[in-house]
């Protein structure tokens, strides 16, 4: 029980399922305003109950951590942070499902955001049923055989609760089995690949599978397709600005995949939902211009309604010049901008580190802002890749401190720069 504004209330926060006689753990976060009287509440702790008789239970409690409980006085209905950019562009989050089953994550998600992004599962890998593929292979050579499981996670939790969903990603070089690509769906990695008119049949049904589940299943949920991510790549060895070395996808169908899948993807789509191409790296020269070009030439086609900047950055780059002229040209074309996996890379949680990310995040919204109030660039939503540090891809080799909310759930400075909030630095 929480007690504000002189009064007192229940706050759903964390919650768990007590087994009898077992241990279980429970964590949640309350978040407040940094100017109020303190900055927040976190709880963890383990307890056993033991049911006395059918009313009256027994809860024995250990091990509780508690972090600023000093919260009388405390207005607890701050503006979500959705509202306060709610004139400009929605606000997302990546999460996997993992978070999606627990209330710590839930609740955080649903008082601040309303656009979420799967992290993983709604990928190929996720999505494609190998065994089934492999019992029939006449039957499903050209028309994969899906799994929807994985698919329905995102896509009723954003559906129970009002969130818009981006699509995130129907064709990518990474994190689609290698055996899609192969004979006979071959896991041996010397087997032959499929034939061009293969792949462009599987990519076909692919497609239509996937995005037809969805918006008979769910309506309305799904608001954006990241129809090809990570096409461009401009290094040497790559073939005309096409990633062609590590991309199963170019050396099977050629170049032509990319618009393939744009075309297919307009085809089954409904006419509301809004096709992406998406990609890190946008602000690079060389990269700019390839998807410069390229996008101009899917827009002239109709096929295409927006670029997705990645915008995984670090405390210093790209500088913020660098990010509006990156903006600036992208909205040249007309299309849709939108910020599909910020985050900023930052090895250090110092405080003083702590509030120069508050800065970088507020100084990225503001632009953002500006552009919009400009007519710069269409920016239409903006979402951070993961909720709490503890859970950042970014922690691969080495622990990293990227995101809005620490390893307990309490938002950091980064939080309130996102926030505008005035107690950030905005320089
Ligand atoms: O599912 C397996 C599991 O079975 C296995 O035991 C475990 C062992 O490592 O790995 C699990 O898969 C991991 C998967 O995340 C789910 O946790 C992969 O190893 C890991 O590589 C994968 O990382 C994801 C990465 O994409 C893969 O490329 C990150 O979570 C995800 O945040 C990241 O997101 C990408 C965007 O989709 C595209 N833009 C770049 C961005 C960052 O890489």
């Amino acid at each position: 029980m929480v007690e504000h504004n002189g009064g007192s209330s229940y706050i759903s926060c964390g919650s768990v399922t007590a087994v009898n006689g077992e241990w279980i753990r429970l964590i949640g976060s309350i978040i407040m305003p940094p100017d109020t009287k303190t900055a927040g509440l976190y709880f963890e702790t383990n307890y056993k109950s033991v049911p006395e008789s059918e009313d009256l239970i027994d809860i024995y409690i250990d091990d509780i951590v508690v972090k600023k409980v000093d919260i009388v006085g405390v207005d607890m209905d701050f503006t979500p942070l959705y509202e306060i950019h709610k004139d400009y562009f929605k606000i997302g989050v990546g999460i996997v499902s993992y978070e999606i089953g627990r209330t710590e994550y839930t609740s955080i998600v649903k008082q601040h955001f309303n656009s979420i992004t799967m992290g993983n599962e709604m990928k190929p890998d996720y999505i494609l049923d190998y065994e089934t593929c492999r019992k029939d292979i006449e039957k499903y050579n050209l028309e994969p055989a899906i799994r929807y499981d994985n698919l329905d996670v995102g896509l009723k939790f954003a559906k129970e609760n009002g969130l818009g969903l981006r699509g995130h990603t129907l064709v990518w070089h990474s994190q689609t089995p290698d055996w899609f690509f192969r004979e006979d769906y071959s896991k041996d990695e010397s087997a032959p690949l499929a034939s061009k008119e293969v792949m462009l049949a599987r990519l076909n049904s692919y497609i239509r599978q996937v995005i037809t589940y969805c918006q008979e299943n769910y309506p309305g949920v799904v608001y954006a397709w990241d129809v090809v991510n990570e096409a461009i790549e401009v290094d040497d060895g790559n073939e005309g600005g096409y990633r062609s070395k590590d991309s199963l996808w170019y050396q099977t169908i050629g170049s032509e995949f990319v618009e393939m899948a744009f075309t297919y993807a307009r085809k089954y789509a409904d006419p509301e939902i809004k096709l992406f191409y998406n990609d890190y790296n946008c602000n690079i020269y060389g990269k700019v211009l390839a998807i410069y070009d390229m996008a101009e030439e899917l827009k002239a086609k109709g096929l295409i309604d927006g670029i997705g900047l990645q915008s995984h950055y670090g405390l210093r780059d790209p500088s913020i010049i660098d990010v509006q002229s990156t903006l600036e040209r992208y909205g040249k074309l007309g299309l849709e901008i939108q910020i599909t996996e910020l985050d900023i890379n930052t090895d250090s949680n110092t405080e003083e580190d702590l509030l120069k990310l508050g800065t970088r995040y507020k100084k990225l919204m503001n632009l953002y802002r500006y552009m919009v109030d400009k007519g710069l660039a269409n920016i239409s939503s903006v979402t951070i890749w993961g909720l709490s540090d503890k859970n950042s891809w970014l922690n691969d080799k080495k622990r990293k401190y990227p995101l809005l909310f620490d390893d307990y759930l309490q938002p950091k400075d980064a939080f309130w720069g996102f926030y505008l909030h005035d107690s950030i630095p905005s320089y």
